[in-house]
């Protein structure tokens, strides 16, 4: 599990095994958003001028990760298209000189062999589906990114988990506190200890009854796992839901590593809902400096 020996602060320390590869589950029907996704997938709806899945890609490059593995499913080539070269319009807009547009199209986009696709034929839940991309994981931790789940930060989410990562080695989760009512759509976290920003996982519990959830802090779809998590998954038990459920395979592994969450800085914006899509439109555009002017005066205006 550890990549070496380094110096830090004059000792020699165990440096855990850097992310290198992140996974997105996107195999989702995204019946919520009907008809929206009728023929298109959840996770290529825009948020200003990008889709989710984009900036969930982002978020992993800026941690550091160099392969991007997509469990998908049926009606989500599009996906795969954003993420490939656009020839017909590159040129197009190569020969009308249009360097901008051109830099939006392709800038960004992973290189040559950076971006592996699996399909997860059934939808069996969030735990089957990171359990497809065993192969192409293999034996090194690894991040899950939940493309729903949208963070405007300054230091990007999965980052601020990797340099927890860095520090505590082990699994690390996105977390956060929610009103009790709530806690039966997340996630739940035990807590052993609580430094305020970082906190000792002692148990996790899948959608609890509010009326039984051991906490209010939530897990958020920010990820870093140790590969034996497949080794639970294989198992496929399906849990809260009927579902084979990635909390209940994390949960296997408390106490055999470290295991924290992290409270993250930043504002998380739920897009696999219909409000939580659109707070996160007005909150992005506001926070660009080419769009805040104009869509700040249309709110005070309008509301
Ligand atoms: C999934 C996870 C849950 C987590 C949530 C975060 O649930 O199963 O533990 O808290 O994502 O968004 P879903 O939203 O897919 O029901």
């Amino acid at each position: 599990m550890t990549a070496g020996i380094r110096p830090r602060n004059n000792k020699l320390v165990l440096m855990p095994q850097p992310i290198k590869k992140a996974v997105f589950p996107v195999g989702g029907l995204g019946t919520r958003f009907l008809p929206a996704t009728k023929a298109m997938p959840k996770e290529m709806l825009t948020v200003v001028d990008k889709p989710l899945i984009h900036y969930a890609v982002e978020e992993a490059k800026a941690a550091g990760v160099e392969e991007f593995i997509f469990v998908t499913g049926r009606g989500k080539s599009a996906i795969e298209d954003h993420f490939d070269h656009s020839h017909e319009l590159q040129d197009t807009l190569a020969a009308r000189g249009k360097t901008e547009a051109l830099a939006a199209l392709r800038d960004w986009l992973p290189g040559p062999g950076q971006v592996a696709y699996t399909r997860q034929q059934e939808p069996l839940g969030l735990g089957h589906a990171v359990w497809c991309a065993r192969h192409l994981v293999g034996d090194e931790p690894f991040a899950v990114l939940l493309a729903d789940d949208l963070v405007l930060a300054e230091t990007p989410c999965l980052k601020q988990l990797v340099d927890a990562y860095a520090e505590t080695g082990g699994n690390v989760v996105a977390v956060m506190d929610v009103p009790r009512e709530h806690t039966d759509r997340y996630g739940i976290l035990d807590v052993s200890s609580d430094d305020g920003r970082r906190v000792e996982v002692a148990g996790l519990v899948e959608k609890p009854d509010p009326a039984v959830a051991p906490s209010t802090l939530s897990i958020i779809g920010r990820y870093i796992l140790l590969p034996e998590v497949f080794d639970h998954l294989a198992r496929q038990e399906s849990g809260a839901g009927g579902e084979i459920q990635l909390t209940d395979a994390m949960a296997r592994m408390i106490g055999g590593s470290p295991f924290h969450g992290v409270r993250f800085e930043g504002r998380r914006f739920d897009c696999g809902d219909r409000v939580g899509f659109v707070h996160a439109n007005v909150a992005f555009a506001l926070a660009r400096d080419d769009l805040r002017e104009d869509v700040e005066a249309f709110l005070r205006a309008y509301v």
